[in-house]
């Protein structure tokens, strides 16, 4: 069964039962074709320390940990965790897999020089976009980059990612970071051939403060 989320939340879903109930649209066991893009192929970042956001069940975290980035991947569902440890034994990944809330890990961890996402930010802005900018300042310093894989509008697809108008992206993620690039992607899901389409959103913190 595949998981469809009917709106936009007012609040932050029960992450753990999505994973429970089916397979929720992110869900592949392949790692972001636009993630690989841009490490293996552009080498547009070279290995560094790097925190994911809402790693889900791993496949981007181990990927990084086999480029050999330094990654801490964190993510508030058990079973999504217990899926990452056997994906990153499995592969022979070194990735350092944190269960916890993020918004509760920054306020002890960090600065990285990499902050990475893929269907977090699109998914947080909706109900606690303040709190997720303080956490995003709190984690980076200045130069340390921010890479955001969010969903666009993918014209009559059905289900899939939230839908973040570039605008919006720029407004939001503008007040804190510089734009290397804010580009399409496509963004893989089981629920679809071709995936959605996405926006890949490579920031810099500047020097100068807010
Ligand atoms: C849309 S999924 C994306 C998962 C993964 N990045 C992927 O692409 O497969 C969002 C993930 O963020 C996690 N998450 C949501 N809110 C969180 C929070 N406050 N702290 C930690 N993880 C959170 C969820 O459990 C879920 O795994």
């Amino acid at each position: 069964m595949s998981v469809v989320p009917e709106s936009r939340p007012a609040k932050a879903p029960d992450w753990d039962a999505m994973y429970r109930i089916g397979t929720p649209y992110w869900e592949t066991s392949e790692p972001a074709d636009e993630l690989v893009r841009i490490i293996g192929e552009e080498r547009l970042i070279e290995p560094c320390t790097t925190l994911e956001l809402g790693c889900g069940s791993g496949t981007d975290a181990v990927y990084l940990g086999r480029q050999r980035f330094e990654v801490t991947a964190v993510d508030c569902s058990p079973l999504a965790l217990e899926r990452a440890h056997i994906r990153a034994e499995r592969a022979g990944a070194v990735v350092r897999f944190v269960l916890d809330d993020v918004f509760e890990f920054a306020q002890e961890e960090g600065p990285f020089e990499l902050i990475y996402d893929a269907g977090f930010y699109h998914s947080v802005r909706d109900y606690d976009l303040d709190r997720y900018l303080d956490l995003l300042w709190r984690v980076t310093q200045p130069g340390s980059l921010y890479l955001a894989l969010v969903g666009a509008a993918s014209g009559r697809a059905k289900g899939g990612p939230p839908q973040v108008a570039k605008d919006d992206i720029r407004d939001e993620l503008g007040r804190l970071f510089d734009f290397v690039h804010l580009r399409e992607c496509r963004l893989q899901s089981p629920l679809r051939r071709g995936g959605y389409r996405g926006w890949s959103c490579l920031m810099r913190r500047p020097d100068y403060g807010l």
